[in-house]
């Protein structure tokens, strides 16, 4: 059978990680994050306790080595060897990663790591713009999105189960906030590549999703 690579785009929130690995797992694709890749990036910098410079976080990011290793549901994230997958996530990461992917020399790195793993095919990548720029011959490419409360809905929930302490307000301004951030940039902003298909995913379930995109992907594969 064909090994395809298959592009999930779209907004913060919108479920393009869950559904990503729930397809890869069901038909034993690879699942790279890219999200995480910066999110890497950024918790990366933070631990120097540098200032913000853009050559300097372009530099380290050149020097990393992101890889995933999934393992009982959950997709483990590791920086230069170093198991990163609880920290990159907090709100802190998540303000700091949008301005921060947002630097040419690191979005230069990172899609060079990426094509790397997705060469071969069999992979299912989502990010803002795997359909656009990293992958523009993606053999299947979904812009999932839902409404900005829903997806906000979704973040809150997942803060919560982790023990963290947010407020729904916060979550939805932060979302906010990084939809702009992440669709003005002048380098590879998010926006749907002309033969993606739309999917909202707003009031359906995870399994619902994933069964659209499945379907998708087993047109392709014959
Ligand atoms: O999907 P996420 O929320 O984990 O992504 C974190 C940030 O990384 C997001 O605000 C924008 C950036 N990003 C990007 O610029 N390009 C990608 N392919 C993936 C994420």
């Amino acid at each position: 059978m064909k090994k395809l690579v298959v592009a999930i785009d779209g907004p913060a929130g919108a479920g393009k990680s869950t559904i990503a690995k729930a397809v890869a797992e069901k038909i034993d694709y690879a699942y790279i994050d890219t999200g995480a890749m910066y999110r890497a990036v950024t918790w990366k910098f933070v631990q120097t306790g540098h200032v913000y410079e853009d050559e300097f976080i372009g530099e380290l990011s050149e020097k990393m080595t992101i890889e995933f290793q999934p393992k009982n549901g959950v997709n483990h994230v590791y920086a230069d060897g170093k198991e990163i997958t609880d920290f990159i996530r907090t709100p802190e990461i998540s303000k700091l990663v949008s301005p921060l992917s947002a630097i040419p020399r690191v979005r230069v790195a990172m899609v060079a790591q990426q094509r790397r793993m997705g060469e071969k095919g069999g992979v299912i990548l989502d990010g803002r713009d795997i359909g656009t720029v990293v992958f523009p011959n993606a053999d299947v490419k979904v812009f999932l999105t839902a409404t900005v409360d829903e997806r906000a809905e979704r973040r809150y929930k997942e803060f919560i189960e982790k023990g963290m302490q947010v407020n729904l307000a916060d979550v939805k301004k932060d979302i906010m906030q990084r939809d702009k951030q992440d669709s003005t940039r002048p380098v590879s902003p998010l926006k749907q590549a002309d033969d993606a298909i739309f999917l909202d995913s707003t009031g359906m379930t995870i399994e619902e999703v994933s069964a659209v995109i499945i379907k998708l992907i087993k047109e392709k594969q014959v």
